[in-house]
């Protein structure tokens, strides 16, 4: 029986994306939801495009209460049945409580090598502090942000004249390749890191 995910996103999906085309055939999961905490998430029309299920909770009308943005998530999330879920480029802090409810079973992506530069604008200071390397890791979440088991990083070197962006764009493709090799390892129950370059 496989394992259903919903990814949970902000923005673009491209995280998402690589996500959602990596579990065909042979692989131990299926997408069953893309929840979005923005309506306009350029994530949601292709997600739809193939034929994921999708819903949008904007988190704008709750203000700081988080408890009741997650409150209406509720709903959604009984009908998918998630067994895991995967943060994809999802912007909105959770409360412990709704962590607490999927302790173990939700990943998140964040692109630096934690447990440096937990938190924003991480390329930016990866450069300010002259490192020779960054990139993103997949990790369990946990209360704390940005703080739970890694399950796979992958490193990039950082070259002349980078800029933040172009950093972004270098880190970008490989948490296109390494989100989806963890969350297949994930979802066979394998816990082995997955570490690239290989
Ligand atoms: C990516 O930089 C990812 O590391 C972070 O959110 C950004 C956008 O991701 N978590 P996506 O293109 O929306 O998947």
């Amino acid at each position: 029986m496989s394992k259903r995910v919903a990814i949970f996103i902000s923005g673009g999906g491209s995280n998402m994306l690589a996500l959602v085309r990596s579990m065909t055939g042979d692989h131990p999961a299926r997408p069953c939801l893309v929840l979005s905490n923005d309506p306009e998430a350029g994530g949601l029309a292709r997600a739809a495009e193939l034929g994921i299920p999708t819903v949008a909770v904007d988190h704008r009308p709750f203000g700081g209460d988080r408890a009741a943005f997650e409150a209406a998530l509720a709903p959604h999330l009984a009908a998918a049945r998630p067994d895991i879920i995967a943060l994809a480029g999802f912007m909105r802090v959770l409360t412990a409580g709704f962590v607490k409810r999927f302790e173990g079973r939700m990943l998140n992506i964040h692109p630096s090598l934690l447990p440096k530069y937990p938190r924003l604008h991480t390329h930016a200071r990866a450069l300010a502090a002259g490192d020779t390397e960054a990139g993103c890791s997949v990790h369990v979440v946990t209360p704390e942000l940005d703080d739970g088991p890694i399950l796979g990083q992958a490193r990039v070197p950082i070259l002349p004249g980078d800029t933040p962006e172009t950093l972004a764009a270098r880190v970008l493709k490989q948490e296109h390749i390494l989100y989806p090799a963890v969350l297949r390892r994930f979802a066979a129950g394998d816990r082995r890191p997955v570490l690239l370059p290989g």
